[in-house]
């Protein structure tokens, strides 16, 4: 049995035209996971005046409860006779969106009972693990006209937003070159969900959302992929560098990996000069601008946490009836979920999700 900290009334059927859309008003969130980005995000949560946390899920009852006590949610869902913890908190009517924050192998089958139920969802990165996967999540959310969105906050941080103003301003004139690399050393663990095949491990899925990201501000999205990598005991990409390249020509450098030291940084070059991130890639403190000999610093304050600025933008979406971020739309997603397979393919990296694919609609 659930742990109700407090009754909370049912508003809406599973599946029904979400009578809540862009009335404006607050949202109640459920929270699948009680992982350690799950704690991050969860608490910054607070942070929206139109945000309550109503439920969580867990596999397991004491990680629910403390979760639930930590956080202020109403209701504590876990693994039981009657279903597993994400199956019960998917019924409960009083919750309008999920912030889907699991491993990525489990990505696709959770949000799939989220968004059959009628939830709008938010998913961590990587969004899923195969391509088909991804499409057949965004079908999913469009068919039952609910919001969907992968949870890359970088995009949503004012950092982001200025370097994007910069470059399309014409700072560096024209783009021609990209280079961004992430990763950290990380002891190779084939049950961390940094390294398990179930948890669709790998620096690939983990990190190159990241760097992608960045050079797609000077690109677009990729038209091509060449991967090289070095795989772990187990299968998955420790260290992955992917040639990209673009529709207008241009071509981009990235390396993602669990075995070294990183500059954590994104670079482009452009005909008339060099844009540079400072800080860390995913969330910048600034970037500096060089033309001839000339270098300036352009530093961004992220004011709020970091996190708030993409929740901010999943509640806005879902209260003006928004099926998609414009900032972060499917369109990129899928597309990044397609160099994905692309890159894996290459690499010679198989998980079990590409054995069961979903079913074609
Ligand atoms: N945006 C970011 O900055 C950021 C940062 C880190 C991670 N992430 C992403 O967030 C996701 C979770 O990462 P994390 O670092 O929070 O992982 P984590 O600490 O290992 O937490 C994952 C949680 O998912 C739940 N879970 C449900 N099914 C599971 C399964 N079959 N195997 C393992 N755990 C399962 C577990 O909670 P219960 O035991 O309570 O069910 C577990 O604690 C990943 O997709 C990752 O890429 C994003």
């Amino acid at each position: 049995m659930p742990t109700r900290f407090v009754a909370r009334p049912s508003t809406s059927e599973p599946g029904a035209p979400d009578p809540r859309l862009a009335t404006g008003e607050t949202l109640r969130w459920g929270v699948v996971s009680t992982g350690h980005i799950a704690h991050v995000v969860t608490a910054q949560l607070r942070a929206l005046e139109d945000a309550e946390l109503h439920a969580v899920s867990s596999r397991d009852a004491e990680r629910a409860d403390a979760f639930a006590r930590e956080h202020g949610a109403s209701v504590a869902y876990h693994d039981d006779a009657s279903g597993s913890g994400v199956e019960q908190l998917a019924a409960d009517g009083a919750v309008d969106v999920v912030y889907l924050a699991t491993p990525h192998g489990q990505h696709h089958a959770l949000a799939r009972t989220l968004l059959e139920a009628g939830k709008h969802v938010l998913i961590e990165k990587a969004f899923a693990v195969t391509a088909a996967e991804a499409a057949d999540l965004a079908a999913l959310a469009r068919a039952r006209g609910r919001f969907l969105m992968e949870a890359v906050w970088t995009r949503f941080l004012p950092v982001y937003q200025a370097f994007v103003d910069h470059v399309v301003e014409g700072a560096i004139g024209t783009p021609r070159w990209a280079q961004a690399d992430l990763g950290m050393r990380a002891t190779f663990d084939p049950d961390s969900r940094l390294w398990a095949r179930d948890a669709g491990g790998g620096a690939l899925l983990d990190l190159a959302v990241y760097p992608l990201t960045w050079t797609t501000v000077a690109f677009g999205l990729p038209s091509a992929i060449a991967a090289r990598g070095v795989l772990a005991e187990n299968g998955v990409d420790a260290l992955s560098t992917l040639d990209v390249g673009y529709p207008g020509g241009g071509r981009a450098q990235v390396t993602v990996s669990f075995t070294s030291a990183h500059t954590r940084s994104a670079t482009i070059g452009g005909d008339a000069g060099v844009v540079r991130t400072l800080g860390s890639l995913p969330n910048p403190t600034g970037f500096t601008l060089t033309r001839g000999d000339d270098t300036r610093e352009v530093r961004a304050a992220t004011p709020a946490p970091g996190y708030t600025y993409q929740l901010r933008e999943v509640t806005r979406c879902i209260q003006r009836g928004e099926l998609e971020s414009a900032t972060m739309p499917l369109r990129d997603t899928l597309a990044f979920m397609r160099c994905f397979d692309d890159a894996r393919a290459q690499l010679g990296v198989r998980y079990p999700n590409d054995e069961a694919p979903p079913p074609s609609r």
